[in-house]
């Protein structure tokens, strides 16, 4: 009898455990991955899920197991049994978890160092990953250029100009992402990479990635972040692309970039800046330059009304004119609200050169000024 219910315990264990070899060996619970680093992540998570599973049969097991075995039977009004206490259970079950948490932390840590801390490669690739209230914004090297009317200088204003809203990546190339923010914590997410990072104010971060599936995807900002932090996760795309196909995206976006160093404040470059550098359209609505967000107030006509605030002496910086009432919405957006919307919602740190240069501002005002 003793060893039958021994035997019938073996059995049970090893069909557990069978369940949860299987669970942890099939379960497809993830997207698609798409970097070098996740095949590491997903193997450690199926791991735990399938620990998890068999610990899920043993209790729920035995649970289901004592209900019926111990249930009141009818006529029954005794007492249960006075158990008190059992010193080798209760060390069995403190000391196998402490064990399964041990190996865990071990295998873990592993995997956290390998992601975390690779090897400094020759050929890694470097972006600037940018969080702000409520978008990304993704800065680029600038290629060699032997052009003589390129001067240092001149090279520091092109710099600023190699920034997108879209994260491009070359596939099997390990990427570094320097990551900071604007405003406040974001975090920098792309599930099919398996990477999360926190884009902290006032410190830079970085994480690393090798893409291996070419592909686009959303880049999730995962980190409550204010009104449009839900928006901020259906603004930007990683796409990863052959390495040819990067190197003539880069070499497409300095001819711009040098191009646009050469006329700063043009309406056109301030078309640009609202699209890809200050994601105007997470929080704006603004047909000429296809932005839908619904946070904001709409940007259509906004040269028209301008002119009416501008009449009445609303909310104006550094002048009386149209152009004042745009400057002002930007640098000083609680001077004043359209009625509808609360204050402290816009960005409040365009006024800041660091965040916004007086180039790019008057390039947005004077685009601005062209939307009737
Ligand atoms: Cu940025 Cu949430």
């Amino acid at each position: 009898m003793k060893l039958n219910r021994f035997a019938i315990y073996i059995i049970v264990g090893a069909v557990f455990i069978a369940i949860g070899v299987f669970v942890g060996l099939t379960a497809r619970l993830f997207p698609v991955a798409a970097s070098a680093e996740a095949a590491a992540v997903d193997s450690l998570f199926n791991f735990m899920l399938a620990i998890a599973v068999v610990v899920f049969l043993i209790v729920e097991g035995g649970i289901i197991y004592s209900i019926i075995r111990f249930r009141r039977r009818p006529g029954d009004e005794t007492d249960g049994a006075p158990i008190h206490g059992n010193t080798a259970l209760e060390i069995t079950w403190t000391a196998i978890p402490a064990v399964i948490v041990f190996i865990l932390s071990i295998y873990s840590y592993q995997v956290y160092v390998t992601i975390r801390n690779p090897e400094p490669k020759d050929n890694e690739v470097r972006v600037g990953v940018i969080g702000q209230q409520f978008a990304w914004k993704f800065t680029y090297e600038m290629p060699e250029d032997d052009d003589p009317e390129v001067t240092p200088e001149l090279r520091e204003r092109i710099k600023q100009y190699m920034i997108d809203s879209t994260l491009y990546v070359p596939l099997n190339r390990p990427v570094r992402a320097i990551i900071e923010s604007q405003d406040v914590i974001h975090s920098f997410y792309i599930p099919e990479f398996r990477i999360k990072q926190d884009a902290t104010p006032g410190r830079v971060s970085e994480a690393y990635f090798t893409p291996i599936e070419k592909g686009e995807w959303w880049v999730i900002c995962a980190e409550l972040c204010g009104v449009g932090h839900a928006a901020m996760s259906q603004i930007n795309r990683v796409v990863v692309l052959e390495q040819s196909e990067f190197d003539q995206y880069i070499a497409t976006l300095y001819a711009k970039a040098k191009e646009t160093a050469s006329d700063p404040r043009s309406p056109e470059v301030g078309r640009q800046l609202v699209i890809n550098k200050y994601a105007c359209g997470a929080c704006h609505i603004l047909d000429d330059a296809g932005l839908v967000g619904n946070i904001g107030p709409s940007l259509n006509g906004i040269a028209t009304r301008a002119e009416g605030h501008a009449e009445r002496g609303e909310g104006l910086v550094g002048g009386t004119d149209a152009a004042a009432y745009i400057r002002g919405s930007i640098v000083n957006p609680n001077l004043y609200l359209v009625p509808g919307y609360a204050a402290g919602i816009m960005p409040q740190n365009y006024g800041n050169p660091n965040v916004m240069s007086e180039d790019d501002l008057e390039a947005i005002v004077n685009y601005l000024l062209t939307i009737r």
